[in-house]
């Protein structure tokens, strides 16, 4: 049984506002995406990687990110799509030699601070349940609303900031992306394609650290957490 991740950073950083796409963006000297998988890279549980990019991106990716920091574990680049959900699909057909019980943790490249523990908390939930989803529990109050007007308040201790890594094993995953684009059925994340077989997806507490650089003010933050963690190192 092998422990694949699968890196999407194919997005186009629209929020962000950039001249270039976000996840190459540089944190204290380092492109994002490099912080993302060095994490992975440095972890006894992964075997493989595969980072999904912009199909114009690949050779900079591969001389700046994957050469640059002579990461080891990188099988593949693979083009990414028109949606995360078409990228991730990319990244999951290029898998060389899968196992329907390989474990596969799917991790955003721009949430460089994805943890050591994240990473073995959610192999350990996919290999018990159908899945493992890292999410952190909602601080602030939900309201539902139509036209501007609230029409509900769901419940808060039932809610959940979905994060990532998102992880299974490799056949119920795969299975769930592929029904989903034979249906044109389209989600804003992994699990809730397993989810809408009615898979069983076990809920690991993340970290709020445990950020998607999105918008602007985003990289302020990161640029704080990771002065944070050099002050305590
Ligand atoms: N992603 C991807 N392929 C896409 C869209 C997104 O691989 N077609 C990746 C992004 O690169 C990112 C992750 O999915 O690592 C989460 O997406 P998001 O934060 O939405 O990134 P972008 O799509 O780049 O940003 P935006 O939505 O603001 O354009
Ligand atoms: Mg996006």
């Amino acid at each position: 049984m092998k422990v694949i991740a699968l890196i999407p950073a194919a997005g186009m950083g629209k929020r962000m506002g950039a001249g270039i796409n976000k996840q190459y963006l540089l944190l204290s000297g380092t492109p994002i995406v490099a912080r993302t998988i060095a994490v992975f890279e440095a972890s006894p549980l992964v075997d493989d990687i595969y980072v999904i990019t912009p199909e114009a991106e690949i050779p900079f990716c591969r001389e700046q990110v994957v050469a640059a920091h002579c990461f080891t574990k990188i099988r593949a680049i693979v083009p990414g799509g028109a949606e995360r959900q078409h990228s991730v699909l990319n990244g999951l057909r290029a898998v060389r030699d899968a196992a329907a019980d390989d474990v596969v943790l799917v991790h955003d490249g721009v949430r460089p601070f994805v943890t050591q523990e994240m990473i073995a908390n959610s192999i350990a939930a996919a290999k018990t349940a159908d899945g493992g989803l890292v999410a952190v529990p909602v601080k602030d109050t939900v309201k539902i609303a139509a036209d501007g007007i609230v029409c509900g308040t769901p419940q808060r201790d039932t809610l959940w900031l979905a994060q990532t890594p998102q992880t299974f094993r490799y056949g119920i995953i795969r299975n769930a992306y592929e029904q989903a684009a034979g249906e044109g059925f389209l989600g804003t994340d992994d699990s809730s394609l397993v989810e809408r077989l009615g898979g069983k997806v076990q809920v690991v507490v993340g970290d709020y650290r445990n950020i998607k650089i999105t918008t602007p003010e985003d990289l302020v933050l990161a640029e704080a957490f990771l002065s944070e963690s050099n002050q305590k190192a």
